[in-house]
């Protein structure tokens, strides 16, 4: 996927992150309420570490391996959240996950980004699925997922250093047959 192109939605543009972002993510995803319902994001979020993940995102983005994303507003340029999709080792399937600065929760804007990527995923991406992984008890992620079009297909126990051990998760499954997929 070299030059991958920004995608656009009516309020956010999905684009690259760029090192001039690492400030804003390590405020906005050093929030514990952000931190907390994730695998991945660490609490306290440590200094240098969003400039170390943002490098990180661009050889898979090039490659089209998996795409890490920031969430601009359309309206002013802000940079408000980030959303991934990882490609699955066979290749065929991806797995979701994102996270919004707390000022903008409930707007919308989440199920607007996933949206966008789910018809990404089946197009550029070619994928015929995508999973994503939600904690017990995060009504709002579930509900992103719900109004996505995401099933759920069950329940797994996941081992998450950073939220201090075994957590029962969720599984959602997207199927994206009919978004485009080029067969
Ligand atoms: C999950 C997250 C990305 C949602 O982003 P968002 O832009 O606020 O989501 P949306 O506004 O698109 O949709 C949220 C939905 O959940 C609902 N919701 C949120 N909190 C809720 C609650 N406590 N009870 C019931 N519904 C709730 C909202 O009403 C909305 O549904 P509606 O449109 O039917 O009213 C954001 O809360 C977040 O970043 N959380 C922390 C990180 C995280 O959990 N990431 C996902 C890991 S799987």
């Amino acid at each position: 996927m070299a030059g991958f192109h920004a995608i656009e939605t009516p309020r956010l543009i999905l684009r690259r992150l760029e090192l001039s972002d690492a400030r804003t993510v390590e405020h906005l995803a050093g929030a514990v309420e952000v931190a907390r319902t994730t695998a991945n994001v660490p609490h306290p979020y440590p200094q240098g570490l969003a400039e170390r993940w943002i490098r990180s995102t661009h050889a898979p983005l090039s490659s089209g391996m998996s795409i890490q994303l920031g969430l601009s507003l359309r309206a002013d340029g802000a940079l408000v959240g980030a959303i991934a999709l990882v490609r699955d080792p066979p290749g065929t399937g991806g797995q979701i996950g994102y996270w919004l600065g707390l000022p903008w929760w409930g707007e919308g804007y989440m199920t607007e980004a996933v949206g966008a990527i789910l018809e990404h995923a089946g197009q550029a991406m070619n994928l015929d699925h995508v999973i994503a992984e939600v904690f017990m008890g995060n009504v709002a992620s579930t509900r992103v997922l719900e109004k996505t079009g995401f099933e759920f297909v069950g329940q797994a126990e996941r081992d998450l250093p950073l939220r201090g051990g075994r957590k029962q998760v969720k599984r959602f499954e997207r199927r994206l047959s009919g978004l485009g997929r080029s067969s």
